[in-house]
């Protein structure tokens, strides 16, 4: 299918829209770790597979090919990007990543222990990934930032192109979307799935081919921001809040094609 913002004219590629006009959207890339190696003392993750359903029908539906990989050690979740990442990737317009786990602050688990966030991305880096070169890289993660609470505060209510010969940096078009903001808990509802996955899914299947990238994910963070607020019996856990972070390297607009 043509894409609906490409912007192949007769003046050219429009420069400031990531191309659309490839075979494929590309591959997106799902890992779900739910169950951990007791030496790790991290809890089972229930309600993941809800997410990882959702994400799979939301980049099934954008057009991306899904494949999920359910409880991998580190040792696999690096063996698989490495993979990946050697792939040809010459007829895709983009790569999409889907990281469900536990983490901490710059660290993401394995079910068999942590790693560094960029260890498990630096296969995608230009320099190392050539037919990925100048296409968007997009990170999704689901996963603690550290375990700080955020309590809310109260607000009064009516207040609220064409591939040249360019040297490009190699962390350009990297975007990654983590649930929460840095140091910070991130919730996951065991019946409902996380808040951030459930918000993302939403409002790619609402808005894509609509709004561009940023403008979703801005979406995204007002409905996890505004929506949800926690409910535990764990004493200090309840009526806390949550906002996602976005940290863009894009170099260019970005819209799915329309559904
Ligand atoms: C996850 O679900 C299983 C099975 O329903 C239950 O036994 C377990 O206690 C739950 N774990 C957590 C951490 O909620
Ligand atoms: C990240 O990778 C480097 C090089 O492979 C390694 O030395 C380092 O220990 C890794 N960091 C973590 C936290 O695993
Ligand atoms: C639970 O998830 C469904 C499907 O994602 C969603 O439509 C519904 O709004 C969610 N419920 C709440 C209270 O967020
Ligand atoms: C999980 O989501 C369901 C459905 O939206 C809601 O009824 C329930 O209170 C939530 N549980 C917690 C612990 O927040």
């Amino acid at each position: 299918d043509s894409a609906p913002f490409s912007s192949s004219t007769a003046a050219g590629p429009d420069p400031y829209c990531y191309r659309m006009d490839y075979p494929s959207m590309g591959i997106c890339l799902i890992i779900n770790n739910k169950n951990f190696h007791s030496s790790t003392g991290m809890n089972a993750r229930n309600g993941t597979d809800i997410d990882a359903a959702y994400a799979m029908k939301t980049f099934s539906s954008l057009g991306y090919n899904v494949k999920v990989e359910n409880d991998r050690t580190v040792a696999q979740m690096k063996e698989l990007l490495s993979r990946v990442s050697k792939q040809d990737h010459s007829g895709s317009a983009s790569f999409v990543c889907v990281l469900l786990s536990h983490g901490d602050e710059g660290v993401i688990y394995g079910i068999d222990g942590c790693e560094r966030f960029e260890n498990l991305t630096q296969y995608f880096k230009g320099d190392r990934c050539r037919s990925l070169v100048g296409k968007p890289k997009l990170f999704f993660i689901q996963a603690c930032r550290g375990s700080a609470l955020d309590g809310g505060s109260w607000i009064e209510t009516d207040s609220v192109d064409g591939q040249t010969s360019e040297r490009i940096p190699v962390e350009a078009d990297f975007l990654y979307a983590y649930s929460t903001a840095p140091g910070y808990y991130s919730w996951r509802n065991t019946s409902n799935g996380s808040w951030f996955m459930q918000s993302l899914c939403e409002m790619l299947l609402r808005y894509s081919g609509e709004l561009e990238l940023m403008q979703i994910m801005t979406r995204v963070n007002r409905k996890v921001a505004l929506h949800f607020e926690s409910s535990s019996s764990l004493p200090g856990f309840s009526s806390k809040k949550q906002i996602p972070c976005i940290v863009s390297m894009l170099t260019k607009d970005f819209y799915f094609p329309k559904k």
